[in-house]
C-alpha cells in the first residue's frame, strides 16, 4: 500500500491539532489467516452447515443438541495451538496503544483474536465463543470447556445455558456505544466483512454522515465498497500493519 493514499481526513485533523478519534469494525476476514473460515467465502456454508441451521434462535429451539455440537466444536477449533492471533490483529492492538480512548475497536467475529493479538478494549457486538449466557437471568460466563443442554447454570442452577452468540434475528451488543463512537468519527475503517449482515453493514454510512473518512480493507470489494472513501485490497496480515503505521505517523505528535 502506498503512503501516497488520499488520506484526506488525516490532514484536515492535523490542522485541527487533535488526534482523530477512530472506528474499527472487524469480521471474518481479519481472522482467516489464524485459521478460522470466513463466512461467505466459499459454498455458502459456514464448517458445512447452512446458517439457519446452527445460528438462529429457531435452531436453538428445534434441534439444540446440534447446535451446542457445533459451537463446542468451533469453541474447540479456536483453542487448538494452530489457531493464532495474525499481524492483522497485532497492528490493531498497537493502534489502541497509540490512540487509547481515541480509538473504539468493534468485531463481529465471536473469536478472541484480537485480544490475544494484545487488544484490551473490544467489543464483541456478535457476543463470544469463549462465553456462556444463562437464558433466564442473561448473566454470561467466562466458558472454555463444552457444554450442552444438561450443563447446570452457575447462576440458577438451571437448564439455561445457551452459546453466548447473536443468532440472526436477534439484537447486536453495544450498539448504543457503537452508535455513539460513529457519530463522533473522523476515521472508519472495516477490515475483513463481506457488508452483507446489517447493522455493521451500515456502519460505513453512519460514520460518513459524521463526516469520517472510510477506509476498506478487505481481500475483494464488499457489497458496500463504493460507500467507502479508499477501498484496499489484499490480505488482511498485509495490509492492516501498513495502514497502521501510517495513520500513527501522520498523527505524530497531535
Ligand atoms: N484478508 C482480508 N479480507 C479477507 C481475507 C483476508 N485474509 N480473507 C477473506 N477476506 C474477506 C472476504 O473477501 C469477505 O469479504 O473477508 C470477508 C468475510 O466476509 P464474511 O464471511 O461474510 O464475514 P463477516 O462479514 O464477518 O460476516 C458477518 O455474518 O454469519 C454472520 O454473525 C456472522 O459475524 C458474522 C456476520
Amino acid at each position: 500500500m502506498s503512503d501516497n493514499a488520499t488520506f484526506i481526513n488525516l490532514f484536515k485533523n492535523q490542522l485541527r491539532n487533535t488526534p482523530p478519534k477512530i472506528v474499527v469494525l472487524t469480521g471474518a476476514g481479519i481472522s482467516a489467516e489464524s485459521g478460522i473460515k470466513t463466512f461467505r467465502d466459499n459454498d455458502g456454508l459456514w464448517e458445512n452447515h447452512r446458517v439457519e441451521e446452527v445460528a438462529t434462535p429457531e435452531a436453538f429451539v428445534e434441534n439444540p443438541a446440534l447446535v451446542y455440537r457445533f459451537y463446542n466444536a468451533r469453541r474447540e477449533q479456536l483453542q487448538s495451538a494452530s489457531v493464532k492471533a495474525n499481524e492483522a490483529h497485532k497492528a490493531l492492538a498497537k493502534l489502541e496503544k497509540a490512540f487509547q480512548d481515541n480509538l473504539l475497536l468493534v468485531t463481529q467475529n465471536v473469536d478472541n483474536l484480537h485480544e490475544q493479538g494484545g487488544s484490551n478494549r473490544v467489543l464483541h457486538m456478535h457476543g463470544e465463543l469463549l462465553s456462556a449466557r444463562c437464558s433466564r437471568s442473561e448473566k454470561t460466563f467466562v466458558w472454555r470447556d463444552s457444554f450442552d443442554e444438561n450443563t447446570p447454570c452457575p447462576c440458577c442452577g438451571g437448564k439455561t445455558l445457551r452459546p453466548d452468540i447473536v443468532w440472526f434475528g436477534e439484537m447486536p451488543l453495544y450498539m448504543d456505544d457503537i452508535y455513539n463512537a460513529l457519530s463522533n468519527a473522523d476515521i472508519f475503517i472495516a477490515i475483513g466483512t463481506s457488508g452483507n449482515v446489517y447493522p455493521a453493514a451500515g456502519f460505513v454510512q453512519v460514520a460518513q454522515e459524521a463526516g469520517a473518512y472510510t477506509i476498506e480493507v478487505n481481500l475483494a470489494p464488499s457489497s458496500t465498497n463504493a460507500l467507502f472513501d479508499e477501498s484496499i485490497t489484499g490480505l488482511a496480515s498485509a495490509e492492516v500493519p501498513a495502514l497502521v503505521e501510517i495513520i500513527i505517523n501522520r498523527t505524530a505528535g497531535l
